[in-house]
C-alpha cells in the first residue's frame, strides 16, 4: 500500500465511521506490460442516502482522462462492447469495484476516474480519486538482497566463509497470465531454489552457508512473463565475495642433486606461505632458495630449494598463513634423501649387474670362438677365416670395456 492509497483509505474509514458520504480508494499508480493486463484495486462508498438504489445491476464505467459528462467512457460494464475490454470483478453491491482491463497497450496509459450507476437517482463520478495507469515495454528489474545471518548487507562487502547467506529476491508482480515466475542461475554449479509468491511480491530466497567455492560466483535473479507474442524477462546480479582460511591444495618434494619442495595454498585475503627447516624458520639465501609464483587472487604456489648440505635436517615445514588461519604441511627430508638415493643405489647395482652378465657372455663366447678356432685350425687348413674370427672377439671384448667404463662415470 502506497501513502496515497492509505490517505484515501484512512478518509474512506473515517466517513465509514461518521456519515456515510461519496468517496473512493485506488491506487496511485499501476504499471502494465504492454500486450498483458491491468488489475486495479478499488474500493468506494456512497452517501446513505442512496444505499436502497445500489443492486445487482448496478454499472460500473471507467472514464480516461477526461470526467465529464459530455467524454464517453471507456469501459461500461453493462455494454457489450467497450473500448477497453475488461471486467468487474468485484461486487458493486459490496462497495467493491476491483477491475481488470485485458490485452493493454501504450494507448491505455493514462489517469482512470471511476463512476457508479445504480437505480434511482444514484449515478456518481468520483472526481478526487483517480489512478494512473502506465503501460511499460518491458518488466522491471527485481531487487536482489544480500542478508548475512540475517542482517542486510550493501555494497561489496566480503562475507566469511561459514557465515548463512540469503539472497533474497523480489519484485512487484504484474498482472499476467501466467503469472510471472523468479529464477536463480549463476556462474557455479550451485543448487538454487524455487520461488514463492506473496500477494503482489514475488519473493525467491537462495539460502546457503558460505564456502570457498562461493568465492566471485556471481548470482543472478531473472523474473519472466510468458505473454502472447513475446517472453520478456529482467533480471538483477550479485557477485559474492568469501574471504576463507589459507588450504594447502598441493605439495610436493623431489630430490636430485639440490632438494625442491613445493607447496601450493589458496586463500582470501592473500595468503603468505613461511619455511621452517627442522622448526627454524628459513629466510630466502642462496643455500636455501626460496621464489614464489602467484596463481590468481587467492593462490600461489612457494618454491624451496634446498642446498644439499642442509638435507641432514630431519623436517621441513611449509606454513601457509591469512588473517582467518593457517595451513601447514610436514616433509620428511631424510625419508625423501633415502628414498631418492635408495633409487639411485637400485640403478647402480642393475647397471653392474647388467656389464657383469655381459662380461661374462663375452667371455663365454671368446673361449667357444677360441676353442672352435683350436679344432678348426687341428681339423682345417683356413688361417684366414681363424683370424678373422679372433678379431671379431677382440672388438667385443673392447665394448665391453667401454661399458664398465660409463657405469664408472655414473
Ligand atoms: C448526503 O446527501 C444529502 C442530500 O444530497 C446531503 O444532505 C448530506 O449532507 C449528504 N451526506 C453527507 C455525509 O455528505
Ligand atoms: C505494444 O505492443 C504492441 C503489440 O502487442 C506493439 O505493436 C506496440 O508497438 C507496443 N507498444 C510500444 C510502445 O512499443
Ligand atoms: C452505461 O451503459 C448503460 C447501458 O447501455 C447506459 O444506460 C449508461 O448511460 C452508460 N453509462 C455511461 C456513462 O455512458
Ligand atoms: C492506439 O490508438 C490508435 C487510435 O485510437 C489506433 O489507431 C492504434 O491502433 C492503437 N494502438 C494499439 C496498439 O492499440
Ligand atoms: C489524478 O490524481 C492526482 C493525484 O493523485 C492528481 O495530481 C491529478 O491531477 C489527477 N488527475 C486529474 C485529471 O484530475
Ligand atoms: C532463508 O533465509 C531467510 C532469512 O535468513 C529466511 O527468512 C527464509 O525462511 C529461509 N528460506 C529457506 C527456504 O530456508
Ligand atoms: C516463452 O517461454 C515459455 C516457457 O519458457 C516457452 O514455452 C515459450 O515457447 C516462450 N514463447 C516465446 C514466444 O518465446
Ligand atoms: C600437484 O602439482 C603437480 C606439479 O605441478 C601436478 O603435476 C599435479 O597434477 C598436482 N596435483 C594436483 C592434485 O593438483
Ligand atoms: C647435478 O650436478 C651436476 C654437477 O654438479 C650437474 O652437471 C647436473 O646437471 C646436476 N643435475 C641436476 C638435476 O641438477
Ligand atoms: C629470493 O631471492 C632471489 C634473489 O636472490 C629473488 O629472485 C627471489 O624472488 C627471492 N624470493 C623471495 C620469496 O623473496
Ligand atoms: C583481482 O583483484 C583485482 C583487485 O583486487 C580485481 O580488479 C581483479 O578483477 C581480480 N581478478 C581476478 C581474476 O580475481
Ligand atoms: C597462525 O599462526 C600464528 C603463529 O604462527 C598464530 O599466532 C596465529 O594465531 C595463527 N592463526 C590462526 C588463525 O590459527
Amino acid at each position: 500500500m502506497n501513502t496515497a492509497e492509505k490517505i484515501l483509505s484512512v478518509c474512506f474509514l473515517l466517513q465509514g465511521v461518521c456519515c456515510r458520504d461519496f468517496s473512493i480508494s485506488l491506487p496511485e499508480k499501476i504499471q502494465a506490460l504492454n500486450g498483458s493486463c491491468v488489475i486495479i484495486k478499488c474500493r468506494f462508498d456512497i452517501n446513505e442516502t442512496y444505499d436502497k438504489d445500489i443492486s445487482e445491476r448496478a454499472a460500473g464505467v471507467w472514464y480516461k482522462d477526461k470526467h465529464d459528462r459530455i467524454s464517453s467512457p471507456v469501459f461500461n460494464s453493462s455494454m457489450q462492447n467497450s473500448f477497453i475490454k475488461g471486467k468487474i470483478t468485484g461486487k458493486l453491491k459490496d462497495k467493491d469495484c476491483n477491475t481488470v482491463f485485458y490485452d493493454v497497450t501504450s494507448n491505455h496509459s493514462g489517469q482512470y476516474f471511476f463512476r457508479i450507476e445504480g437505480e434511482g437517482g444514484l449515478k456518481w463520478t468520483y472526481r478526487k480519486g483517480n489512478v494512473s495507469v502506465n503501460v511499460i515495454e518491458s518488466p522491471v528489474n527485481p531487487r536482489v538482497v544480500l542478508y548475512v545471518d540475517g542482517q542486510e548487507l550493501q555494497g561489496q562487502q566480503e562475507v566469511l566463509e561459514g557465515r548463512s547467506v540469503s539472497l533474497r529476491c523480489s519484485a512487484e508482480t504484474l498482472c499476467s497470465s501466467p503469472p510471472a515466475t523468479l529464477t536463480w542461475s549463476s556462474t557455479a554449479k550451485i543448487p538454487l531454489s524455487k520461488s514463492s509468491k506473496l500477494k503482489e511480491l514475488i519473493i525467491s530466497d537462495l539460502n546457503f552457508t558460505a564456502a570457498p567455492r562461493h568465492h566471485r560466483v556471481t548470482f543472478t535473479c531473472s523474473i519472466s512473463y510468458q505473454l502472447q507474442n513475446k517472453n520478456r524477462t529482467a533480471h538483477s546480479s550479485i557477485t559474492l565475495h568469501v574471504q576463507y582460511a589459507t588450504q594447502i591444495s598441493n605439495s610436493s618434494c623431489s630430490s636430485t642433486n639440490v632438494t625442491v619442495c613445493f607447496c601450493e595454498v589458496d586463500g582470501n585475503p592473500y595468503p603468505v606461505v613461511e619455511w621452517y627447516l627442522s622448526g627454524r624458520p628459513v629466510s630466502n639465501s642462496s643455500s636455501t632458495f626460496i621464489s614464489k609464483e602467484r596463481l590468481s587472487n587467492t593462490s600461489l604456489r612457494s618454491f624451496i630449494s634446498l642446498h644439499q648440505s642442509l638435507t641432514h635436517s630431519n623436517t621441513l615445514l611449509c606454513v601457509s598463513k591469512n588473517t582467518h588461519g593457517n595451513a601447514t604441511q610436514l616433509f620428511h627430508l631424510d625419508f625423501i634423501i633415502q628414498k631418492e638415493s635408495r633409487t639411485l643405489l637400485f640403478i647402480l647395482i642393475g647397471a653392474a649387474a647388467g656389464a657383469l652378465v655381459v662380461v661374462m657372455l663375452c667371455a663365454v663366447t671368446y673361449t667357444c670362438v677360441r676353442l672352435s678356432t683350436k679344432l678348426k685350425a687341428q681339423t682345417e687348413t683356413v688361417d684366414t677365416y681363424a683370424s678373422l674370427q679372433l678379431s671379431a672377439a677382440q672388438n667385443l671384448e673392447y665394448d665391453t670395456l667401454n661399458i664398465k667404463k660409463r657405469e664408472d662415470t655414473k
